[in-house]
């Protein structure tokens, strides 16, 4: 069995192990058999992924079920965890259960603030099978559900046992969701390491050299501000202007692709308040454009831009706030920034075809 690469990340309630394992939902079962976390496991996925990978798993583990969700973020909602939690009941899981999280950031969120509440907490195991869930959503422990009025508005710090990444998944993994997920990667570039700044590297068939260091990064910064209270707003990088697309979109954008437009904004005013260097904005652009993502907002108007950000739950008294960068590697939060420069950025990046 190879077990390529391992990062352990550090918590303040313990520690936790982040495996790269190709090919290692194969064998799941001697993984978590070797770290004692074994028992009676619910293997929660959905419809897509039960079929793909989530029966085979089951079938693998030893006293193991599948609680199959249906598909899409509509459904991270209470409901469904309503839902979960009385199949739990009725499969007999007690306190000493483990739950697997198979899937994408949905049901790593959902299943992960189910493990966190169902018996005041159950073990948790992450198997992140989306790019976005590999490197960011599966890490540092943050979980929970939409409500109507808004996402992520009801969740829970939750770490898990362990995280297992076999990238041979993304395989099945459909491009547009492969793209999104570039996106987090390349945001991970820019805040830490260039090293992930080359589309050569970001290729499918070398998932397995780039995901451990696009990991590396979120866990430097979740180590270091493990409940959100500095630093880690530095993963917000392009989020004020990517969340302010989605909403004016009527969420007609997919987050990693407006997310690729926020990078392209951050990075622009960051150029104009001379933070950096006036080049850095086109080789941000260059880049999101070689791996296929988009580097304009289309139609909108900046004015309505400006007004979905100026809501934004972040922006604390009234002061505006956006995470830039002085220089790849280099980022900074900057409170009231002139609204006339955020504007003509919003402006620029409008019009333009
Ligand atoms: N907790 C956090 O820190 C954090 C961070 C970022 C994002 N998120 C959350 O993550 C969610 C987005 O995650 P996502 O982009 O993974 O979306 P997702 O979970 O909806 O997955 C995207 C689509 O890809 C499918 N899919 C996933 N893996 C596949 C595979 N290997 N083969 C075939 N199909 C596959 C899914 O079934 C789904 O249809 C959002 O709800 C967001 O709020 C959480
Ligand atoms: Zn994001």
């Amino acid at each position: 069995m190879a077990e390529t690469d391992c990062i352990h990340v550090s918590t303040p309630v313990g520690g936790y192990d982040i495996l790269f394992a190709p090919g290692g939902l194969q064998h799941l079962d001697q993984i978590l058999a070797a770290r004692g976390l074994t028992g009676r496991t619910i293997v929660g996925t959905n419809t897509t992924l039960a079929p793909l990978y989530g029966r085979a798993l089951a079938g693998q583990l030893p006293n193991a079920v599948t609680v199959t969700l249906p598909d899409g973020e509509q459904h991270k909602t209470l409901e469904t965890c309503r839902v979960v939690y009385s199949g739990l009941a009725q499969l007999g899981l007690d306190r000493h259960g483990l739950i697997i999280a198979l899937g994408g950031g949905v049901i790593g969120d959902l299943l992960g603030f189910v493990a966190a509440t169902y018996m005041r907490g159950v073990r948790l195991v992450q198997v992140p099978t989306s790019l976005l869930a590999m490197v960011d959503s599966s890490v540092g422990g943050k979980t929970g559900v939409d409500l109507p009025e808004g996402k992520n508005l009801v969740g829970a710090f939750k770490q898990p046992e362990l995280v297992v990444i076999d990238p041979d998944v993304l395989q099945t993994l459909p491009d547009i969701e492969w793209r999104c997920g570039l996106a987090e990667v390349i945001k991970h570039g820019l805040l830490a390491d260039p090293a992930l700044l080359d589309s050569a590297l970001l290729q499918r068939e070398r998932a397995a050299e780039f995901i451990p260091r696009a990991v590396r990064v979120k866990v430097e910064v979740v180590q270091q501000d493990p409940f959100e209270q500095n630093i880690r707003a530095h993963l917000n990088l392009g989020h004020t202007f990517a969340h302010a697309l989605e909403q004016v979109s009527g969420y007609t954008w997919k987050h990693g692709e407006a997310v690729a437009v926020g990078l392209v904004a951050a990075a622009r005013l960051s150029a104009r308040l001379g933070l950096c260097s006036p080049d850095l904005p086109a080789q941000v652009e260059r880049l999101l454009g070689k791996v296929g993502l988009p580097v304009r907002f289309g139609p909108y108007d900046p004015a309505n831009l400006w007004q979905a950000m100026a809501v934004d739950k972040k922006w604390q008294d009234g002061r505006n706030r956006f995470v830039l960068l002085q220089g790849i590697g280099a980022p900074v939060v900057r409170d009231n920034v002139p609204p006339e420069e955020v504007m003509a950025v919003l402006k620029e990046l409008a019009d333009q075809p």
